[in-house]
């Protein structure tokens, strides 16, 4: 797990945006009785997502908080999601594609990176797909 991927910055790959989403990443912390729970990790470098998601009476997303260690891109790329996902239902969440995560990020992303832009995309589509396998 890294603090912060200074070569990245120091490349002027990242714009500032992103840096100040891994800084002050938004909606950070969790949920008591959240309905959904999720957790991945990249089994390359250890860092880890974990998502709660809070569900209103009619299924859509009414909060979200996330537990993000790790890199720049995974970290930024969820406090970003998060600001996306209230008022979204289930259904809604379900179609989206890896294409709208990687375009939050408004950055090319390569091969080496993909798996940390994708990590919390990933979070929350395993935390909905248990959700529903419950119910
Ligand atoms: Fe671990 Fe990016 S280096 S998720």
């Amino acid at each position: 797990m890294e603090a912060i991927d200074t070569n990245y910055a120091g490349e002027g790959m990242y714009r500032e945006f992103i840096l100040d989403h891994f800084k002050n990443p938004r909606n950070f912390g969790t949920l008591e009785n959240a309905e959904i729970r999720h957790r991945e990790f990249n089994p390359l470098c250890g860092d880890q997502v974990e998502i709660f998601l809070k569900l209103n009476g009619d299924g859509a997303i009414q909060d979200v908080r996330h537990t993000a260690r790790g890199c720049a891109i995974s970290v930024s790329a969820m406090s970003m999601l998060s600001e996306t996902l209230r008022g979204l239902t289930l259904r809604e969440v379900a179609g989206m594609g890896k294409e709208s995560m990687l375009g939050l990020l408004g950055i090319p992303i390569g091969p080496v990176r993909i798996k940390c832009a994708l990590l919390p995309f990933y979070a929350l589509k395993g935390g909905i797909i248990a959700y529903e396998s419950r119910k």
